[in-house]
């Protein structure tokens, strides 16, 4: 009998820390070797010029998602778990999203049901929480956390989602208590709303003045305070999808003083600028996300906070929304920019857009990628060393990459339910061209090999990254640092 059910032999492995020619024996879906040389496997893969890489970890995607005014998501578990895995990512995190007056318990138990019978790669959900009620932190959020959902998001903007400053407050104590990780969208709500007002006002409907509207003012004022709020209570916290210098500067900042802010961005504050949301009539609107996307300068800052490691995380914040009534222009075909569903697909190309702009032209290095695309958020969430690394026992997700392989991005050849790409027509070189789940091939030759429903839900523990350091920050004043005393 064979020792592995599968050896990929001959390829380059890297992990977030080493690159090493080395082979991967797999059995029972696990790591059990590396080493060159392993004996014949039941199956094998020839990786001969290839990067062995760890599956990605996607943690901030929308999929099968009600927003808060009611539209759903165009990616169901399906989709977007197939879209993933062909863009060499083999675990997300969606959000189970409370919209207020609901149980978060039944919101999860809700999200159960679409996610169980339709994933195809491994699942853990974040929560959303939009109406943090004694009930809610006192009994039905610690449950959750000891369930395997440690972390969670919090709004400082949107009608229907933002936290105030009290709320968010005893959401972080919260987290702290219980060793969860909070994330946050940042930006300030009265200015975007003043901002809003200003701009329909003066007849200012188009997709361009989303931009406008969501200033960058607007993310870094919100980035400060979110980080001085967490520091007042003395809590771990990551700031999501960053777009701007500011709001870059500010996170750098806090973790210059020693706190542990983390930060997120993502390929639209990379890759597309707020000049594309000015595209010919409604087009604009397919551009539209929150924060919108800035311009070159501000990607060089962004870029530049993925080298010096002020960010630890790139998702893709893919939020898919249609380009007709079921989506976009939910609110008609000449909607202003306040009634255009917010958010850009990107979870298919994520992986592809950083490795073939970073790693292909030497913004950051091999291991780089890795931690960002996958290891880091094993380590905030609380999934690894079973996800993210390429190590015996951690699970065999795995992206086999062919650096050569050049693509030109079109839509047809992805496989969400969106309709379009904001990518398309961008060369990419550098692909992955097999994927892993637990040992199973999940996408090779360009073909899916995996039934739906044969994603596995993941119970996150509490990570190690959300444990706050106390006293031990020199900078936190202990004359007013309650944090010790909640
Ligand atoms: O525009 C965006 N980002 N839509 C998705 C929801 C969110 O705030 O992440
Ligand atoms: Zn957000
Ligand atoms: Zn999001």
């Amino acid at each position: 009998m064979n020792r592995y059910d599968l050896v990929i032999r001959g390829g380059t492995v890297a992990t977030a820390a080493d690159t090493f020619p080395s082979d991967v024996g797999i059995r029972d879906g696990k790591i059990t070797a590396l080493g060159q040389g392993l004996d014949e496997g039941q199956d094998e893969i020839d990786a001969s010029g290839k990067l062995v890489l760890p599956g990605g970890i996607d943690s901030h995607c929308h999929i099968e998602q009600m927003s808060a005014s009611g539209l759903l998501c165009a990616d169901d578990f399906y989709t977007g778990s197939v879209s993933a895995a062909f863009g060499g990512t083999t675990t997300i995190i969606p959000f189970a999203a409370q919209h207020r007056g609901q149980s978060l318990r039944e919101v999860v138990e809700a999200y159960h049901g679409c996610a169980g019978p339709k994933a195809v790669v491994d699942y853990a959900f974040h929560l959303i929480i939009s109406d943090p009620t004694a009930q809610i932190l006192g009994q039905e959020l610690p449950a959750l956390i000891e369930d395997g959902y440690t972390s969670f998001k919090v709004y400082m903007t949107y009608d229907l989602l933002k936290l105030d400053d009290y709320q968010m407050l005893d959401v972080l104590s919260l987290a702290r208590r219980e060793g969860a990780m909070t994330m946050v969208h940042a930006e300030n709500h009265d200015m975007i709303r003043w901002l809003t007002d200003r701009l329909l006002d003066g007849g200012h409907r188009a997709p361009k003045y989303h931009a406008v509207s969501h200033a960058r003012v607007a993310e870094s004022e919100a980035t400060s305070r979110a980080i001085d709020l967490a520091r007042l209570v003395d809590v771990p916290m990551l700031i999501v999808h960053v777009s701007g210098a500011e709001a870059a500067t500010a996170i750098r900042r806090a973790q210059d003083l020693g706190l542990r802010i983390y930060g997120e961005t993502c390929p639209q504050y990379l890759f597309l600028t707020a000049a594309d949301l000015d595209r010919d009539g409604m087009e604009g609107a397919k551009f539209c996300c929150s924060p919108p996307p800035r311009d070159a300068a501000n990607q060089e800052q962004v870029w530049r906070g993925l080298v010096n490691g002020t960010f630890q995380v790139f998702s893709s914040d893919h939020a898919p929304y249609r380009f007709d009534e079921t989506g976009k222009l939910a609110a008609g075909p000449d909607a202003s920019f306040k009634k255009i569903a917010n958010g850009v697909p990107g979870l298919e190309l994520r992986l592809p857009l950083l490795f073939s702009e970073g790693v292909g032209r030497g913004r950051i290095d091999l291991n780089r990628f890795v931690a960002l695309a996958s290891t880091n958020a094993a380590r905030l969430y609380g999934l690894y060393p079973r996800k993210g690394t390429i190590g015996i026992g951690s699970d065999a997700d795995l992206a086999i990459w062919d650096p050569e392989r050049e693509v030109t991005v079109t839509w047809d050849a992805l496989h969400d339910n969106v309709g379009y790409t904001p990518y398309e027509g961008r060369r990419i070189e550098g692909w992955p061209v097999t994927v892993l789940s637990r040992g199973r091939r999940v996408v090779d030759g360009g073909a899916l090999h995996v039934e739906r429903g044969s994603g596995e839900f993941l119970r996150c523990e509490r990570p190690e990254a959300a444990r706050p350091l106390g006293r031990r920050v020199p900078e936190m004043d202990p004359a007013t640092n309650f944090g010790a005393a909640l």
